[in-house]
């Protein structure tokens, strides 16, 4: 598909004809805690055949956050939109529409906004640096390691210092683009020697004109503003690995696109139909958060626009060259710069939100498929997980189970009572149900008439409801950005939903929202037209990435109404932009079952996790296609270490649930169930590492890099290896494989076999290949245990994982070769509530081991009720000949400090 056509009105640009520079005297920073001032843009246009000079003003302010330390600084660029365009709007549109843009992605709105008494001196402290006032310093107060600088000639240039020197540059190739608003007689009568007439008020592309052509010519022709785009150039100085700007296949570090051999990444959410993995086209969900590693600094940019964006980059020998161009909005761009990469995901979580601590229940094993027929299939599913001892926390009822593909309804011959059905699933160790809940609203049927009757559907350019075509049929959308109007309307339809089940104090019916990019069947690009209006007129184009996100956050908030018990809700959604995290889990979407696709999710994954989306997962084993049972098997090893873990498939593939593969071949079937029980084993280890992650915003599933940018350039590239907590991970991607390639990081000098406890990879400080050949059988993939930790495992065998409440830990340690493990943390809590958050329900231990003595130190216990205990401790040897240490029957209560001296 040719997506580039879908970049309209791209203005041809040439920076000889324009040019941007601040104006001195408009520089203002009497607003509390922000810098402002006047760029002007100056360029020329044709009049009668003359070129003529014209400039447009664009306010332009630096801001800083009062509340804490990170060297976070937005800089935006707005237009002024003070010009008459209002002769061009239908009546019923809300102009004001047109002057602001939506926003829909801090934690905090008021994030950058001062105390009112702040002292206007509170924030920065300038300085010019020459005498035509041509060049600025801003040094802000309180982030003491970094100034910006604005140069004036030849062009505008903004530098971003950090402890003194240059480490990002914004228009140093003179890219700065601001295509100002402007009627189509403006367009037609100014069109300048730099503009292009392609997609100005319509579309010239060829695909719009072979594609229902009247409909399309229809909705071109009505971009009341006509073309709007923005861009910017940004360089990382010293920088030459990026990351992040999910979602798109293929490589963990972004790829050079600037010479044209791939297309310019696009963060535009669409329902790719059976995408490849050999490109980087767009996929369901989009954060602009892009992230620069060195091994002093890390930057990370967030772009917060949610309309179609291009980035290209080029790498050189020393730097990174970033090009972003929007479809519309304003420039809104927050730059964070920290020693490290852990530092900048905090400064951008603090921003936009980490996770919060899901449901225990929602890291266990999750079996879903298009689509389980009845409730008798889901119970007889659970009962053959059961008399397989194959452990299950989530049953999925993808939308089949729907009377009719009306959404909030059943159908009622094959569910006739869900109660029962949820009653039946809580009673088997607290077991959990997901439904498939879309956007698309079938017309003509109670949710879809109360949605019109509401006036909350979205609009077309004419302001009549907007009908189109999806999974439902004729269809209408909610207006998710008329936020409050929606959440309320979307409450009563979950409340109403789940009642018979809350009612009788049920909460374990949970969501999933899908094909929410939105996706329709017969739209460009299989998504709403640009010029739909949400919100009484913000234009489609200009918040389209934002629409999932929307979804997912009033579907959580209404569960929340719901529940009526305080329980956590879980949410997977397809779709997501900057800040889902805080309600959504995700996926990546359709894949394939074969190798290809298993490879692909590692850096898919990893690269969500770099972008502040942690909680990500893949369809295991693949949703298109039916895998042999190697690939099965290699599958289910890699994805129980991934931070969401579902098995999903397609309607066209054979049934696969694990315990049809332990019939039809035990010795990989009870491979496969091994591999679910291993997720078990770690279950609150992983617990931990989501604990950790809703503070620090940190991935679940890391990189290399993460623990080693300051050392090795080889860990800036290594995308099929990974940690989770302090298990170093590579997962076998090939089949027919006996040996695999591991690359064994600096961070670390000592690696335990994790499979085989006793066998160590060592490396002498001054080593430098740290490359070594394992060993690989099918049984298995190489999972190393870092020298210096501990990891923690719960190891009876049970049905679900609230079955394992009241199990106790067997505690690995796994010292350093001084035979040592530094700070490790335990962390647990009911699972469930958000006890955790109001009262402090929980406990938070430090566990650290010398000279053979186990030190517990207790920071919170405040769980009383359900306390735990290392009930046994292997010790691993870090001496070369010596085996591990078994210690059995101990009774060490974690939530409380001890010392314990090993025998
Ligand atoms: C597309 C989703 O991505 C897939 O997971 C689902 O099974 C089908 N739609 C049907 O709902």
């Amino acid at each position: 598909m040719h997506y580039r056509a879908s970049i309209k009105n791209l203005t041809e640009y040439d920076p000889i004809l324009i040019n941007y520079t601040f104006v001195s005297s408009s520089l203002d920073f009497s607003q509390q805690g922000k810098f402002s001032g006047i760029i002007e843009k100056s360029f020329m246009i044709e009049i009668d055949q003359e070129l003529e000079y014209q400039s447009v003003f664009l306010p332009f302010e630096f801001q800083f956050n009062p509340n804490n330390d990170y060297n976070t600084v937005r800089f935006l660029l707005k237009e002024n939109r003070n010009h008459d365009m209002k002769k061009n709007v239908p009546k019923n549109i809300q102009i004001d529409r047109y002057n602001e843009t939506y926003k829909h992605t801090f934690k905090d709105p008021g994030y950058f906004e001062w105390d009112a008494e702040a002292n206007e001196y509170d924030a920065v402290s300038l300085e010019y640096s020459d005498k035509q006032y041509d060049t600025l310093v801003i040094t802000p107060k309180r982030q003491q390691n970094i100034k910006i600088k604005l140069t004036n000639s030849p062009s505008l240039k903004i530098e971003y210092l950090y402890k003194e020197n240059t480490v990002l540059v914004i228009n140093e190739e003179n890219l700065l683009n601001y295509e100002h608003l402007r009627s189509q007689r403006d367009k037609d009568i100014n069109l300048s020697k730099h503009e292009c007439t392609f997609g100005a008020f319509r579309s010239d592309s060829e695909y719009y004109n072979s594609y229902t052509q009247s409909e399309m010519f229809f909705e071109r022709e009505n971009y009341i503003f006509g073309p709007q785009s923005i861009g910017l150039d940004i360089k990382f100085m010293g920088i030459t690995n990026l990351y992040g700007i999910p979602e798109h296949p293929g490589s963990l570090r972004l790829l050079q696109t600037w010479d044209r051999e791939l297309e310019p990444y696009r963060l535009f959410n669409i329902d790719a139909f059976e995408h490849s993995v050999s490109n980087n086209d767009p996929l369901y969900g989009s954060i602009p958060f892009m992230l620069g590693v060195t091994k002093d600094y890390s930057i990370g940019v967030f772009n917060n626009n949610p309309s179609d964006t291009d980035v290209d980059i080029k790498y050189d020998q020393d730097d990174s060259l970033t090009h972003w161009i929007m479809e519309t909005g304003d420039l809104d761009f927050i730059v964070f710069i920290e020693d490290s990469p852990a530092n900048v995901m905090k400064a951008y979580t603090d921003l936009t939100g980490t996770i919060e601590l899901p449901l225990l229940s929602s890291l266990g094993y999750h079996q879903s498929r298009w689509s389980y027929e009845s409730s008798l299939d889901v119970l007889n599913i659970n009962e053959n997980f059961k008399k397989n001892e194959i452990p299950v926390d989530f049953f999925w009822l993808d939308l089949d189970y729907t009377n009719d593909k009306k959404f909030f309804t059943w159908m009622e011959s094959a569910f006739p009572n869900d109660t029962d059905l949820l009653f039946k699933l809580d009673q088997d160790g607290k077991k959990n149900l997901v439904t498939n809940i879309d956007p698309n609203m079938k017309l003509h049927y109670y949710i879809s008439e109360k949605i019109r009757e509401s006036g909350l559907a979205l609009k077309d350019a004419k302001m009549k409801d907007f009908i189109s075509d999806s999974w439902s049929g004729e269809s209408l959308w909610l207006d998710f950005l008329k936020t409050e109007e929606s959440q309320q309307l979307w409450e009563e339809f979950y409340k109403q939903f789940l009642k018979s089940a809350t009612d009788s104090g049920l909460s374990n019916h949970h969501a999933w929202n899908n094909m929410n990019e939105p996706s329709l069947f017969k739209k460009f690009e299989r998504t709403l037209p640009l010029n739909v209006l949400h919100n009484d007129g913000f234009e489609h184009r200009s918040v389209h990435n934002l629409y999932g996100k929307a979804m997912h956050e009033a579907t959580f908030n209404a569960l929340k109404v719901a529940y009526k018990n305080n329980k956590r809700p879980f949410v997977l959604s397809r779709s997501f932009f900057a800040g889902s995290q805080r309600t959504a889990a995700s996926w990546i979407g359709d894949n394939f079952a074969t190798w290809e696709h298993l490879r692909n999710s590692i850096p898919m994954i990893l690269n969500n996790g770099l972008a502040g989306m942690p909680n990500t997962g893949a369809d295991v084993a693949g949703f298109y296609g039916n895998p042999d049972k190697e690939l099965l098997v290699r599958w289910y090893q890699l994805a129980v270490l991934y931070p969401f873990f579902r098995a999903h498939a397609h309607l066209d593939t054979n049934r696969r649930e694990p315990y049809l593969l332990l019939d039809k071949d035990p010795i990989y079937g009870n491979l496969v169930k091994e591999s679910i029980q291993l997720r078990y084993k770690l279950l609150n280890y992983i617990y931990n590492e989501f604990e950790k992650s809703s503070l620090t915003g940190e991935p679940i599933m890391k990189p290399l890099l993460w623990k080693n940018y300051d050392s090795s350039t080889e860990v800036f590239m290594i995308e099929d290896q990974f940690y989770l907590g302090n298990l170093l991970i590579k997962p076998v991607t090939t089949p027919n494989c006996n040996t695999i390639d591991m690359y064994f990081p600096e961070s670390n000098d000592l690696y335990y076999n994790f499979n085989k406890l006793d066998e160590k990879i060592e490396f002498d400080k001054d080593s430098t290949n740290r490359h070594v050949n394992i060993d690989v059988d099918i049984h298995s993939i190489p999972i190393f245990i870092e020298g210096g930790s501990m990891i923690y495992l719960k190891e009876r065998t049970r049905r679900s994982s609230s079955a394992m409440k009241f199990d106790n830990y067997t505690l690995i340690i796994a010292p350093d070769k001084k035979g040592t493990v530094k700070k490790t943390q335990i962390y647990y809590d009911d699972g469930e509530t958000y006890d955790y958050k109001k009262s402090d329900r929980y406990v938070k231990s430090l566990m650290s081991f010398e000279d053979n003595v186990l030190i517990i130190d207790n920071i919170v216990s405040n769980m009383s009720c359900t306390p735990q205990y290392i009930e046994k401790i292997i010790v691993l040897n870090p001496c070369n000949e010596n085996e591990h240490k078994v210690i059995e029957n101990l009774e060490i209560p974690v939530f409380e400090s001890t010392t314990s001296n090993l025998p």
